[in-house]
């Protein structure tokens, strides 16, 4: 049986955790990525955790020649799995253009190559932003998607609808698009983790940038949200179980199991936490007091987001296995790490240069 999977984004921080996942569940796996979010370095990570080193080809996604050309190497693949995307959504509100050219132009070059080669299995990285402002909680999948406030948000939105639009056109091309909730952790090892480019927008990076005194303050954006403290509620989950749920959903496109050509799943526990929970949590988990101060409101913020996560246990057979305390632990275990390695190499050039 062909076991060749095609990971898009594969260095990045979704992408190298499902990797990881794949290799554990005896998948060959190719990685095409730019390298413009992540380094070389997470394929030795791979090869440290696994034993596998995961063949990596440096390519611009947004290049359909050279997307082409690597896809018709790589035409024994049985599927893909596109995690390449710009995500910053504060960057994607300032240069739109750069947002809608990156992830748009890159999902139809890799649907056009797979067509082009016959690779019929594919699964996409979407988010809860596709839902927008909900009107109801827990989140199910048969709730209606909103235009995002942000062009980062439309992008995934839009591409949903470019899926809906090609697979209904072809009767041999099937995709799953996996709706994320909010994504915190890393891998148990320690190894490899969340590496945001510049300041971090997201909630988790921040506070593991703040303990360790990259930053001075955590700003808390807003406590006057209609929730149990005030502060707005999220449906974390653990990146390993992400990676997880791809594994899964690939199986179940490699089996046939699909009962339409287009699936969408939520991936969340089900649970939602505040900001104020989950600093609490930070606190006592890594004994340390987080210097934080409540401001305004983010703009585009909602005050509530957690999903109701019945199809994907039901259907896929996945839940969510770590809990709040693993995603912290693990996050911080990452953060400790990663910057001690990075303090070894400074130590390191400045006694060079002193010698
Ligand atoms: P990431 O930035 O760590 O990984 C993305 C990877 O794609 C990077 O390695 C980057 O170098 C690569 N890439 C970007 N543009 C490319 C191009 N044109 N050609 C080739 N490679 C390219 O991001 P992540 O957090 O791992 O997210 C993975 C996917 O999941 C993205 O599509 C993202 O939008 C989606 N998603 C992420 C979150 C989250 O909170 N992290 C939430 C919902 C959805
Ligand atoms: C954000 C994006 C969303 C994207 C997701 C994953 C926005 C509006 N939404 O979701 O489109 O899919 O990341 O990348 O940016 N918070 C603080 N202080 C901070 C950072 C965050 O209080 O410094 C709060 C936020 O107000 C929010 C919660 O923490 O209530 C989680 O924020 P974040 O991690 O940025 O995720 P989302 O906003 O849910």
């Amino acid at each position: 049986m062909k076991r060749k999977i095609i990971v898009t984004g594969g260095c990045g921080y979704i992408g190298s955790h499902t990797v990881i996942a794949l290799i554990q569940n005896n998948f060959e796996v190719i990685i095409l990525d730019d390298l413009s979010n992540s380094s070389k370095e997470t394929i030795e990570r791979i090869y440290k955790i696994t034993d596998v080193k995961p063949k990596l080809v440096i390519v611009d996604l947004k290049n359909d020649f050279e997307t082409k050309r690597i896809f018709e190497i790589h035409k024994d693949a049985i599927g893909v799995i596109h995690f390449a995307a710009h995500k910053a959504v504060g960057e994607s509100i300032e240069k739109p253009l750069v947002y809608y050219k990156n992830n748009l132009c890159s999902l139809l070059n890799v649907l056009e190559a797979q067509n082009q080669f016959g690779i019929k299995n594919f699964i996409f990285s979407s988010s809860a932003t596709v839902y927008g402002l909900p009107k109801k909680l827990p989140i199910t999948e048969a709730n209606k998607t909103q235009r995002p406030f942000s062009s980062y948000g439309n992008t995934k939105k839009i591409a949903e609808e470019i899926l809906d639009d090609f697979t209904k056109s072809k009767s041999d091309f099937s995709a799953i698009s996996l709706r994320y909730f909010n994504p915190i952790g890393a891998h148990e090892s320690g190894l490899i983790g969340e590496l945001p480019n510049g300041i971090p927008n997201n909630l988790m990076p921040y506070i593991t940038q703040t303990a360790i005194g990259i930053r001075e303050k955590l700003m808390v954006y807003g406590n006057d949200y209609p929730t149990r403290d005030g502060t707005a509620i999220r449906d974390y989950i653990h990146v390993e179980d992400l990676a997880q749920a791809h594994v899964i959903a690939m199986q179940r496109l490699i089996n046939n199991e699909n009962k339409t050509v287009l699936e969408f799943f939520n991936l969340g526990t089900g649970n939602g936490y505040s900001v104020l929970d989950i600093i609490n949590s930070f606190e006592k988990i890594s004994e340390t007091k987080l210097n934080y101060e409540v401001t305004d409101r983010r703009a585009g913020d909602v005050p509530e987001l957690y999903a109701e996560v019945e199809l994907a246990n039901k259907t896929l057979g996945w839940s969510a296995q770590k809990d709040l305390n693993e995603m912290i632990s693990s996050s911080w275990k990452w953060e400790q790490n990663f910057r001690k390695k990075i303090n070894k190499v400074l130590d390191f050039s400045i006694k060079k240069t002193q010698d």
